[in-house]
């Protein structure tokens, strides 16, 4: 099974969005393996997005994404990645399909709510990133014979 790092940020946080986001995802059937809320610390955030470093939007996107707490989720799933950036939409929510989390809450590229991993390799990078393995519960969920055949 896949996993995928999802966190709400500080935006989504502030909104009262954090039980919606995981409504979704449980409602989906992607099963939680980690939860947790926490500030990001500036260096965190600085590996997490390394791949924008030399974007114009970097130093905005590391104050935005630091500025207050976040709720950081490791989700396993059947093709958890690309499920998760499908559920999650565009990355400018005007543009994002409705039924999507950014095209049913956003507006704005920078108050975008949610961030998903974008491949397998993201994604362990990632929950790396914001997890130790001890923080990973692994569970049967009592439904999954009636989610996987
Ligand atoms: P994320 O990594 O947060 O899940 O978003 P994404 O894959 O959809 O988009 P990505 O290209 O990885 O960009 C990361 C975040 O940077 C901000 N951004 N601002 N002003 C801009 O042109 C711009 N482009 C990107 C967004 O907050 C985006 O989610
Ligand atoms: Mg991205």
């Amino acid at each position: 099974m896949q996993r995928s790092y999802v966190m709400v940020k500080p935006d989504g946080v502030q909104r009262n969005l954090v039980g919606e986001v995981i409504s979704r995802l449980e409602k989906r059937g992607l099963k939680i393996l980690a939860i947790k809320m926490y500030t990001i610390p500036k260096e965190t955030a600085r590996a997490h997005y390394a791949e924008h470093e030399e974007k114009p939007f970097f130093q905005s996107l590391l104050d935005f994404i630091t500025s207050g707490p976040s709720v950081s989720i490791v989700v396993q799933g059947k093709n958890a990645v690309s499920v998760i950036r499908t559920m999650v939409g565009a990355t400018n929510p005007s543009e994002a399909a409705a039924g999507t989390i950014r095209g049913d809450f956003g507006l704005d590229t920078g108050r975008n709510i949610v961030h998903a991993s974008d491949s397998t390799e993201s994604a362990k990078r990632e929950i790396s990133i914001h997890f130790s393995e001890s923080d990973i519960s692994e569970y049967s969920r009592i439904d999954e014979q009636w989610l996987y055949e």
